[in-house]
């Protein structure tokens, strides 16, 4: 393996906190591991550094990041409290612009996002099944309705008509699609017989991709995902095929959400999706996610958690850092470091039974995360 730089971006909230967790895992890994890595602290994207530059980031942001092999970023977004007039805050569309444009102009166009529900982790379901949750749900992450093409006709009057296009094409589609496939290939060996019984139950294959679309009212792209679906599908004959409209997948993900594998989104549903797939799995607070370009390492991954910055939650130490935890152990495979990923995972894993119920601080849910690696070693 060679030697890796990354760039550390905490951005703002408890983005900025749960970095500084990362970044004490990360030097404990690289000490006893004797991974080749490094990396950078960036201020930058944040509204700390648009209070001082007036933007997010620098001019030259897109080429400054294309040099680093991983981005591993906090969150962004620091609206501020109605309570705080006086704060320095932003409105969303200024803050979160860097991780759209570094989604887009990276052209990292999967964004994965696992939900699997740890013993130990907060269950919200009370289904016995619900241990059993293990789905990976795989997001369009370049087009769709984020191209955040359109505008507002007549801002301000009576007659004023805002639009949001919305763009799907044919070789964003089938990508997607066949990664997805793909994904659920990887996947196969790993299915156990209980999989297999919830789902023979219900007529489901064990191994699938379920497609989520809205083609009942959308029917545009609808139906051109269902094509390339069908179509891609043939090079995949052990896998099973699912369509669920997003309403009803929000539904069956609450009702059976066990009887997932691999779930195929658009941007937006794939957004929404993966918020109620991590309540689903122990909460935000447990939620890894990556943006990636599955065919090119011309452009470094962008590594996150699922979570924004909670300012509710901000500055008061309490936001759980095993989402972050979690991200940065996809950044380590990523990075070919697949056997410190997994010290990592296992020891988030074991810190979760060993705390049940315990009330802690960010830098105390580390603490032990580090002691169950230590014990490790
Ligand atoms: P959020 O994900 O920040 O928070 C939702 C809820 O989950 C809050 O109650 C929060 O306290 C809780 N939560 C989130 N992460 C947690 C953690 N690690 N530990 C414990 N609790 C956690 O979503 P929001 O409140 O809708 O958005 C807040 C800001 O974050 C907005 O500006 C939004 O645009 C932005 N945002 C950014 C990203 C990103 O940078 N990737 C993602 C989502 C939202
Ligand atoms: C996410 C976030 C972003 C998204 C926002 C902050 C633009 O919610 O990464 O899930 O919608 O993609
Ligand atoms: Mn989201």
């Amino acid at each position: 393996n060679k030697q890796a730089n990354i760039a550390l971006m905490p951005g703002d909230g408890i983005g900025v906190e749960v970095m500084a967790e990362a970044e004490r895992v990360l030097t404990f890994l690289r000490d006893q591991d004797d991974l080749p890595l490094s990396w950078e602290v960036l201020d930058w994207p944040s509204t700390a550094w648009h209070q001082q530059h007036g933007q997010m980031m620098p001019d030259d942001a897109m080429d400054q990041v294309r040099r680093y092999d991983a981005l591993l970023l906090g969150a962004l977004g620091d609206p501020g409290p109605l309570s705080e007039p006086d704060r320095y805050c932003l409105p969303d569309g200024i803050s979160l612009a860097p991780l759209l444009r570094f989604r887009k102009g990276l052209d990292l166009w999967a964004c994965e996002r696992p939900a699997r529900l740890l013993p130990g982790a907060p269950r919200y379901l009370a289904d016995p099944r619900a241990a059993d949750i293990d789905m990976l749900v795989i997001r369009e992450n370049s087009e769709g309705e984020y191209v955040n093409q359109g505008g507002r006709l007549g801002q301000g009057t009576p007659h004023e008509v805002a639009t949001q296009l919305e763009v799907f094409t044919r070789r964003g589609t089938e990508r997607l699609i066949r990664h997805a496939f793909r994904a659920a290939r990887l996947r196969l060996e790993h299915h156990d017989e209980k999989r297999s019984f919830y789902c023979s139950e219900k007529g489901q294959a064990p191994a699938q991709v379920c497609l989520i679309t809205k083609r009942n009212a959308q029917p545009a792209w609808g139906e051109l995902y269902t094509e390339v679906f069908a179509e891609v599908a043939k090079e995949f004959p052990e896998i099973g095929l699912r369509h669920e409209l997003v309403d009803a997948a929000c539904m069956k993900f609450v009702q059976c959400p066990w009887e997932f594998d691999v779930v195929v989104a658009s941007n937006l549903h794939g957004d929404i999706l993966t918020d109620l797939a991590a309540v689903l799995s122990g909460g935000l607070g447990l939620a890894p996610s990556c943006n990636i370009n599955p065919d090119s390492r011309e452009s470094p991954a962008l590594f996150e958690p699922t979570h924004g910055s909670a300012p509710d939650i901000a500055g008061q130490g309490k936001a759980n850092p095993a989402a972050m935890l979690l991200t940065a152990a996809m950044m380590l495979t990523y990075l070919g470091h697949s056997s410190s990923a997994e010290r990592l995972r296992n020891a988030v894993a074991a810190d979760l039974l060993a705390s049940e119920g315990q009330v802690r601080s960010c830098r105390e849910v580390t603490a032990g995360i580090l002691e169950h690696m230590q014990n490790q070693a």
